[in-house]
């Protein structure tokens, strides 16, 4: 090969590297965000990026395009390791047409999500775009329409992450939305389907971009976005932090883990946590994290339905998917954004398998005419529907209420979990004493409130409700409840139930696909 052959193609690369040159690269930078390739750098195993398809250039004549070519067309895109697992990626490169989507751009996303699938490893899309490429018309829809099929094609094959890094408008956001993770950077990301200018102009309202579709509204307002970062150095590293729980594709296992912490070890702090009264809230992350390897938690869709806690973790070493009520929110209650953010959970663990560990402490649904009218029902029912479907181990942990409908939702014995167990304090009843006395008393608490003696014949009956149905006996007598035990042995139970369910197989009936309310 000659010299000049080598040369060219140094300066080729070279250009291709500057992206939209380094005027833009400066604005970027004075933005705050950094550029695609050095998103890229961050975010991979040093040194691992191979890129695909450098010299790739947009095909349009119109609006005097022909004349304005950039090597890349406004996206990088190829594939590199993360702590040592292959991973597929593209990164919009905003300082070319600002990361605009055009026929040769979506091309190449279309082409690297397809090696992932074929290859069977995760996609990670950096996404800092002006959306459709307007010069390029229809062809720019068709390439996002290209890009949603695959998403839905590769939708718990393999993981699909959409890190936020810019603006991600109109159709845009519906390729993250497929995805099963977005990632958001605060104050410099943004989604949204109509932007403020269309919102003033159709319904008067006025709203900051950031108010409309930052990381905080999509992380706790709209449950659009599961993970907020600080900063984009931030996100890369929690980024390899959540691929590091995954399995890198459906015929996978997560790769173990091997951790300091015993497999025998007692949990000490759970008795404390617990408290003495049934009513008083506590922070079911605490439990969580003396039952988990090390503490470490992944919590997933952290300050959305915080009634709710989902994350990643690992016992003996295996990655499993946590799920648990959390009392120290709206007292644990399952309503419409807790059901719909733990089904979805359940769902993408069911799918990569990822055994299911929940932690019960439910006094029921949220009563209310707002969750009645926005569809509790229907909402509701996901959360049943994913666990009933689920096949992947399936182990649950009631340490305190697991009261009506909400008991069978969580992962209980009737719809099929394989290992359950609960505490002595635990509670397992139609509804709560108070309720229950209420409607099986009532003629006799009307008799003492006339007499004068309601609050001590109310504490009576409370007692003897309590007795006959609010402990875990009833279950445990049914075998509803596997095993009743001192919440020091949960995580050894829980590895020891891990181990035997590991060879777990279980097939449904042969269906195109259920029908899960939506
Ligand atoms: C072509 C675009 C572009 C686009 C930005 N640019 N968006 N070029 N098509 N969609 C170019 C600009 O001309 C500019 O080029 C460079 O990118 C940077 O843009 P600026 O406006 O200078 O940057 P900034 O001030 O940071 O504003 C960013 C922005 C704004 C908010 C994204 O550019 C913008 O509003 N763009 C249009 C967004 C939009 O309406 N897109 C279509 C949405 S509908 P130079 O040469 O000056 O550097 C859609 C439908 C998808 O996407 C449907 C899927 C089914």
């Amino acid at each position: 090969m000659s010299q000049n052959a080598n040369e060219v193609l140094k300066d080729r690369e070279r250009l291709a590297e500057l992206g939209g040159g380094l005027a833009r690269i400066e604005k970027q930078h004075q933005s705050g965000k950094l550029t695609a390739r050095e998103r890229v750098e961050l975010l991979l195993d040093p040194g691992s990026f191979v890129e695909l398809d450098k010299f790739v250039t947009h095909r349009c004549t119109d609006f005097g395009m022909e004349s304005q070519k950039f090597y890349g067309d406004g996206v990088i895109t190829g594939y590199g390791t993360i702590n040592g697992r292959k991973v597929c990626l593209f990164s919009q490169d905003f300082t070319v047409f600002g990361g605009s989507l055009s026929g040769a751009h979506a091309s190449k996303i279309c082409k690297v999500m397809d090696l992932a699938l074929k290859t069977g490893v995760p996609v990670i899309g950096l996404n800092d775009s002006g959306g459709a490429r307007i010069q390029e018309g229809v062809e720019s829809l068709g390439g996002y329409a290209e890009i949603f099929w695959r998403n839905v094609q590769a939708s718990g094959v393999i993981p699909q992450i959409s890190l936020i890094l810019g603006p991600c408008a109109g159709g845009a956001v519906y390729s993250p939305a497929i995805t099963d993770f977005i990632a958001m950077v605060d104050g410099s990301s943004y989604m949204f389907v109509t932007g403020p200018d269309v919102i003033k102009t159709v319904t008067h309202e006025e709203v900051s971009k950031e108010d409309l579709g930052g990381a905080e509204t999509h992380a706790s307002t709209s449950g659009v976005c599961q993970l907020v970062y600080a900063d984009e150095r931030a996100m890369f590293e929690g980024t390899r932090r959540l691929l590091d729980f995954l399995p890198s594709n459906n015929l996978d296992q997560a790769p173990r883990k091997v951790s300091g912490d015993s497999a025998d070890r007692l949990c000490s702090r759970i008795s404390e946590v617990l408290p003495d009264v049934s009513t008083k809230p506590y922070d079911i992350r605490h439990i969580i994290e003396d039952v988990i390897d090390d503490g470490d938690f992944l919590e997933v869709h952290q300050t959305y339905a915080a009634n709710i806690v989902v994350g990643f973790a690992r016992l003996n070493g295996q990655t499993i998917g946590v799920i648990g009520n959390q009392p120290a929110h709206l007292a644990g209650c399952l309503d419409i954004a807790a059901s719909s953010k733990a089904a979805r959970f359940v769902r993408y663990c069911d799918a990569f398998n990822i055994p299911l560990v929940t932690f019960v402490d439910v006094p029921g649904f949220l009563p209310g005419t707002a969750q009645e009218y926005g569809g509790i029902i229907r909402h509701g029912a996901k959360l049943l529907y994913a666990y009933a479907e689920a096949t992947v181990p399936k182990l649950t942990v009631i340490t305190r209420k697991a009261y009506g409908g909400a008991y069978d939702v969580m992962s209980s014995k009737h719809i099929r979990a394989d290992l359950n167990l609960a505490y002595p304090n635990a509670e397992i009843a139609v509804m709560g004493p108070d309720g229950a006395i209420n409607i099986l008393y009532r003629k006799e608490i009307a008799e003492a409130e006339a007499a004068g003696k309601v609050l001590e014949a109310r504490a009576k009956l409370v007692n003897h409700y309590k007795e006959t149905f609010a402990n875990p006996y009833k279950a445990a007598e049914l075998g509803y409840v596997d095993e009743v035990i001192d919440p020091k042995f949960t995580r050894v139970r829980l590895i020891q139930g891990l181990e035997l369910l590991a060879g777990k197989r279980e097939a449904g009936p042969k269906r195109k696909h259920g029908n899960i309310p939506l």
